[in-house]
């Protein structure tokens, strides 16, 4: 058995001292029972506390959706991280689970009325306010966001969100018609501007049956973001990254499509790696069987069309644009809105170019710095320049595809090429690889930056 108070071995800041850290695991885990001297000790319930940074103080807000069952779990992760939660739950939530349950894990009573006068004279909503270092809202309701942009304070969570200077992050849940429609987009807009940190929503089937957009990130996922020290040391610090990952999908009919092999490993990688090195993250993604990594705001998309539509939306206010897509080239001229029959032996599609994303932003008044991937199956040094010429890009990454290379492989090797200058990164994993491009990137970012206007784009020599 172990006493929490004895945290204090772990390493100050948030970094790792001594024998953990040189064997670079992130955390230094002792198995340890319930000790806040708060709850009696369960027969069977051993914790695992990541001994991380200084326990941290959290207001945990739960809001009225399905997804607070989930809750009772976070609070036991954000305990097994070291933190002292405050659960707080609006009206709704307790129609989902009762306070007792968060009481039995937090080991605190839960609050849940403005006007609770005991609790009030044990802790006012003012001095409990003050007294977190960071509220985290999960679920966050369509109609909590909503409050909590227009800065409602008719109960206990929406008030304490007012009246607190600490950083606030929501984790959304709800249908994917509610998140999608435009009412809760502004509100997420609204919300992201005033520095709110949003944690998903993600993908997946939702409690009402429908697939989509809507499911709150998993617990283990929401504690680990919070305990990951935010960008501001990395050499992405600051900036805004926008990436393109995985294939599209052009439309035959109802249920076929044109798409290619594309994993979007690579990009999905690429998007973690400028996220690692302090980045604000966009990553717009085809249709892929991948996670969105840790803190990374996802747009998903289907054609070559919404794909664009979202990069040029998103790369406005962008510093980076890194397309590491495997856009459709090409897509039908129509698309049957009924199932095509088998009706001859052979049949023609006819086809169109689908826009060229990057291409299109490259040709805009004022682009950001521009990544471009190259994957090609020969020639691969004269077509990546021809890449780079003709889209006015920064800087190419190219590599050979086909044979085993490449595609759905977890490894990767890349000759990158800007307009003086090219690097080898050798063969290794993509997450590896990654973290050597964006180190590449802001490297060559920063010395645009310098150079006079009309040097920047000045075309390469093919050979
Ligand atoms: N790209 C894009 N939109 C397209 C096609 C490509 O944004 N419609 C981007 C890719 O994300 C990549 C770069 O352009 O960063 C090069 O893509 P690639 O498929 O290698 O080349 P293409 O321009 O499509 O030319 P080709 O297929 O003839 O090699």
């Amino acid at each position: 058995m172990c006493d929490l108070n004895r945290r204090s071995i772990a390493a100050n800041s948030g970094h790792l001292t001594g024998n953990a850290w040189a064997q670079n695991e992130p955390y230094t885990q002792l198995e340890c029972w319930y000790a806040t001297g708060r709850l009696p000790l369960p027969a069977a319930a051993p914790i695992i506390l990541h001994m991380s940074a200084q326990p941290r103080k959290i207001i945990l807000g739960v809001t009225g959706g399905i997804a607070a069952y989930k809750s009772p779990d976070l609070v036991r992760r954000l305990i097994e991280h070291g933190a002292d939660v405050q659960v707080v739950m609006s009206r709704g939530a307790q129609q989902f689970v009762t306070p007792l349950t968060f009481q039995a894990v937090s080991g605190k009573p839960v609050r849940t009325d403005l006007w609770d006068e005991a609790a009030e004279a044990a802790m006012g909503h003012i001095e409990l306010a003050r007294w977190a270092d960071e509220i985290v809202i999960a679920p966050a309701t369509a109609e909590f966001m909503a409050r909590l942009a227009y800065g409602f304070a008719d109960d206990l969570l929406s008030t304490l969100c007012l009246a607190s200077s600490a950083p606030i992050t929501i984790a959304p849940a709800m249908n994917r018609q509610m998140w999608a429609n435009a009412a809760t987009q502004a509100n997420v807009k609204l919300l992201r501007e005033r520095g709110i940190r949003l944690l998903g929503p993600e993908s997946g089937e939702q409690a009402c049956g429908e697939v989509g957009v809507g499911r709150m990130v998993e617990p283990a996922r929401i504690a680990e973001e919070i305990f990951t020290p935010r960008g501001g040391a990395g050499v992405l610090s600051g900036l805004k990254v926008v990436v393109t990952a995985g294939p599209t999908r052009e439309r035959i009919d109802p249920v076929r499509f044109i798409s290619n092999r594309s994993s979007g490993k690579m990009g999905f990688a690429v998007a973690q790696a400028a996220r690692e090195a302090g980045a604000e993250v966009i990553l717009i993604s085809g249709p892929v069987q991948i996670c969105t990594p840790l803190g990374i705001e996802r747009i998903e998309v289907e054609s070559a069309e919404q794909m664009l539509n979202a990069a040029q939306k998103q790369v406005a206010d962008a510093d980076i644009f890194v397309a590491a897509a495997a856009v459709s080239d090409y897509r039908c001229c129509e698309i049957s809105s009924e199932k095509i029959k088998k009706t001859s032996d052979t049949m023609a599609l006819s086809l169109s170019r689908a826009p060229d994303v990057l291409a299109t932003i490259g040709r805009s008044e004022s682009p950001p710095f521009l990544v471009g991937f190259a994957a090609e199956t020969e020639n691969v040094e004269r077509n990546a320049l021809t890449k780079l010429n003709g889209k006015n890009l920064d800087m190419i990454a190219a590599n050979k595809v086909g044979d085993g290379l490449g595609f759905d492989k977890d490894d990767n090797a890349l000759t990158v090429y800007w307009r003086d200058g090219k690097k080898e990164l050798s063969l290794t994993s993509k997450i590896a690889l990654a973290r050597q491009l964006v180190e590449l990137i802001a490297e060559r970012y920063r010395l645009r930056k310098q150079e006079p206007k009309a040097l920047r784009k000045s075309a390469v020599n093919v050979g």
